[in-house]
């Protein structure tokens, strides 16, 4: 096929960037790192003084502009919460689901997301399910964001990370709007024990034996 759209789901801090990432470069695809359309709305809503637990941000959703996804202010912890409440609203992602398919359509993409499989792109030649247990992922994750590797605190860094990160996943699993889950056709990479480059070689094989 020519141009191919490959899904890329899973629970946060999985890896799913860092592969969706590599995976469009060796296919020469655009990528879209969807979580940010549901960051920007968040943060817009922070912005504006509105709750992102009670108020509506529809129209800002529609309102979304290229430059909303360049803003340095999306992977606060703030706009982390704020992102996940808003994505709760289902006016919200049907105002999201036209960039997400348009981005697409011409040239394909890999796309990474919570409901990209299931919702966004049933159709998706390929389906990837990437997930690590929440102690890896918290530890992935306090590394990256700068956490020591040793160090009185880290232990409980680490715990911390571990309860909101699986907060944030309870969330966006049992919530009724596109929870996260596997899709029936998509492929689960486990990646505990896996580094990241070991993650894009299996997709890589498994992308090739679908395309
Ligand atoms: O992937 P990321 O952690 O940036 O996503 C932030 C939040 O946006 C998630 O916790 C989830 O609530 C929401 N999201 C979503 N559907 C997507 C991508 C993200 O609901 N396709």
């Amino acid at each position: 096929k020519s141009m191919p759209v490959i899904a890329v789901d899973g629970p946060a801090a999985a890896g799913k960037g860092t592969l969706a990432k590599s995976l469009a470069e060796a296919f020469s695809l655009p990528y879209l790192d969807t979580g940010l359309l549901y960051r920007a709305v968040g943060r817009r809503m922070l912005d504006a003084g509105l709750d992102p637990a009670t108020a509506s941000g529809e129209e800002l959703a529609m309102a979304l502009s290229p430059d909303d996804l360049k803003r340095t202010d999306l992977r606060t912890p703030d706009a982390t919460r704020a992102a996940s409440l808003v994505a709760r609203d289902q006016a919200v992602r049907q105002a999201l689901v036209h960039i997400q398919r348009s981005f697409a359509a011409e040239r394909g993409g890999v796309l990474d997301g919570r409901d990209i499989g299931t919702v966004i792109f049933p159709d998706a030649d390929v389906k990837l399910y990437i997930t690590a247990s929440p102690r890896t992922r918290a530890e992935r994750r306090y590394t990256q964001t700068g956490g020591s590797e040793t160090g009185p605190d880290r232990e409980t860094d680490i715990s911390k990370v571990e309860t909101a990160l699986i907060e944030r996943d309870k969330a966006d699993a049992t919530r009724a709007a596109a929870p996260l889950r596997m899709a029936d056709d998509a492929v689960k990479i486990e990646t505990d024990t896996l580094t990241a480059e070991q993650v894009l070689t299996e997709a890589i094989r498994i992308v090739k034996s679908v395309l």
